[in-house]
């Protein structure tokens, strides 16, 4: 499949939405809700606020995001693709008390007004966007002056970056290949989940993104990494 291609990346996670939870759960053995407590942790929601998770999926960020918002808050999980949200929607049923709604757009146009949010999360998004400094600058767009936002994903290592980075990307390599692909096949899910690899290959490294988010408009800028740099997050300030 080609990155890139919008519709093709919907249409990839319709497909994959019913194994997404459990294919997630078994290939970073548990580990991406580790990651995510720790970029929400960082967002520091608080009652009252109002929050946006862009391509929410089947709901994780929401659902913990929602937890923190009660009284007064209110939670927006956004995702271009219906059957990821269907789930999220089934999941948001089993705790009614939660803040929580769910719509179906576009993250590179959300139609939210200016400022409307007082911080965001986007975990595992920004990768699969067509153009992901579009997306930052429309992050930026919807956040309040002092918002912030955590933008969680696999952390490109830097070709250019000594021979630690080189030791991460063959590492990944390895794993992407030799444990996340044949494991998606076991469910019929080879294409979709080889996607990993070549959308990892387009991503901006860290540095990259910190520069984007920078000309995006963002006051503060800053990068985490997590899992001895597999992973990370983008730490902004609107
Ligand atoms: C890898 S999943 C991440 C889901 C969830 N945030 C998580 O961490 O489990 C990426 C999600 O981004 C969504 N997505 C891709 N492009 C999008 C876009 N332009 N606007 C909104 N959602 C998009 C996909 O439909 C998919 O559900």
């Amino acid at each position: 499949m080609i990155p890139g291609d919008q519709e093709a990346v919907r249409d990839l996670f319709e497909s994959v939405a019913p194994r997404y939870d459990l294919l997630n759960d078994l290939l970073s053995l548990g580990g991406h809700r580790l990651w995510k407590r720790q970029a929400v942790a960082w967002l520091n929601p608080r009652p009252g606020q109002r929050l946006l998770d862009l391509c929410c999926g089947t709901g994780d960020g929401a659902l913990l995001l929602a937890q923190k918002v009660r009284p007064g808050g209110q939670v927006l999980g956004l995702d271009a693709a219906a059957a990821p949200l269907q789930r999220a929607r089934q999941r948001a049923a089993q705790e009614p008390w939660l803040p929580l709604q769910f719509a179906q757009g576009d993250a590179l146009a959300t139609g939210l007004t200016d400022g409307w949010a007082d911080g965001a999360l986007m975990a595992y998004g920004l990768r699969n966007l067509v153009d992901p400094a579009r997306g930052l600058a429309e992050l930026r767009r919807v956040l309040r002056v002092g918002g912030r936002a955590a933008v969680l994903d696999f952390n490109r290592p830097d070709p250019e970056g000594g021979p630690s980075q080189v030791r991460a990307a063959q590492f990944q390599h390895f794993y992407l290949n030799s444990v996340v692909v044949p494991v998606a096949s076991l469910v019929d899910l080879k294409q979709q989940y080889a996607y990993l690899e070549t959308s990892l290959a387009r991503f901006p490294t860290a540095q990259q993104q910190i520069e984007l988010a920078r000309q995006a408009g963002f006051a503060e800028v800053g990068y985490r990494p997590l899992a001895a740099g597999l992973m990370g997050f983008l730490t902004l300030v609107a």
